[in-house]
């Protein structure tokens, strides 16, 4: 699968909203280069942060376990599974499309990704 990311901080520094359906086509015209925003091949066995960090991503991340919200990310576009966790609610997992990327595996040929949304106010309580 391709894993098309786009950095939260790049969001919020250009008042993106990071729920606008046309965030990547944004990102992509505003000619934002990595690590802010681009694209690589993952594979299906592989959690995306260590995708990421295999192809020289340094995205954030603690626990490496899904029991914080250091790596968590939003799925724009795109399928994820996510192991077992009891981090976030159903509600962020459900209807926002939060997934911790330590524990979670692309499950659709393209994925678009916001990585680094620890910065997200509803997570501090989680981030270490
Ligand atoms: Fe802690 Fe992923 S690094 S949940």
């Amino acid at each position: 699968p391709e894993i098309e990311y786009l950095d939260y901080e790049a969001v919020v520094e250009r008042d993106w909203a990071v729920d606008d359906e046309d965030l990547f086509e944004k990102a992509a015209a505003a000619d934002l280069e990595p690590p802010e925003y681009g694209s690589f091949e993952a594979n299906e066995a592989e959690y995306i942060l260590e995708a990421a960090e295999a192809r020289g991503h340094e995205w954030p991340f603690s626990c490496r376990a899904g029991a914080c919200a250091n790596c968590a990310g939003i799925v724009h576009d795109g399928a994820v599974e996510m192991d077992m966790q009891q981090i976030l609610s159903d509600e962020e997992v459900a209807d926002q499309g939060i997934r911790l990327t330590c524990v979670s595996r692309p499950a659709s040929d393209e994925v678009k990704l916001v990585y680094n949304v620890k910065h997200l106010d509803s997570l501090q309580d989680r981030v270490i």
